[in-house]
């Protein structure tokens, strides 16, 4: 593959969505976006592509737990709160996290399912 080439995933089963708000500071609290939770997107993203997961990440607004962050939630499945650690291993975290719940949906997609619609077990 040519560098700066990009191949798009499948269509995204869920995302991931990463508050990125950024406080003017005023109360002097911390912010998601004030410890980095921006680059934590983009970081997130680059690795959802390269390893061609499909999920998709959201960036969005404060979800009101700001003194633990940055925040994150991988849609129906684990919720993180990264107390400003950016560090490669609650990255990798993250990225087992999304990876299981690719496998999960994956498996949902191609489940059997009775009359009812159902999943059958
Ligand atoms: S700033 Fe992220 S939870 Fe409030």
């Amino acid at each position: 593959m040519i560098e700066g080439d990009w191949i798009p995933t499948e269509k995204p089963l869920f995302m991931v969505r990463v508050c990125i708000n950024k406080r003017l500071n005023t109360d002097r609290l911390p912010s998601c976006g004030g410890r980095g939770s921006r680059g934590l997107a983009d970081a997130l993203e680059r690795l959802i592509l390269a390893e061609r997961i499909p999920a998709s990440i959201t960036r969005g607004p404060c979800m009101n737990n700001c003194l633990h962050g940055p925040n994150l939630k991988v849609q129906g499945a684990d919720y993180f709160n990264l107390e400003g650690d950016l560090s490669d291993a609650r990255i990798e975290e993250i990225m087992i996290a999304i990876r299981a719940e690719a496998v999960r949906r994956r498996n949902l997609r191609t489940a059997p399912v009775n009359d009812d619609g159902a999943v059958e077990p």
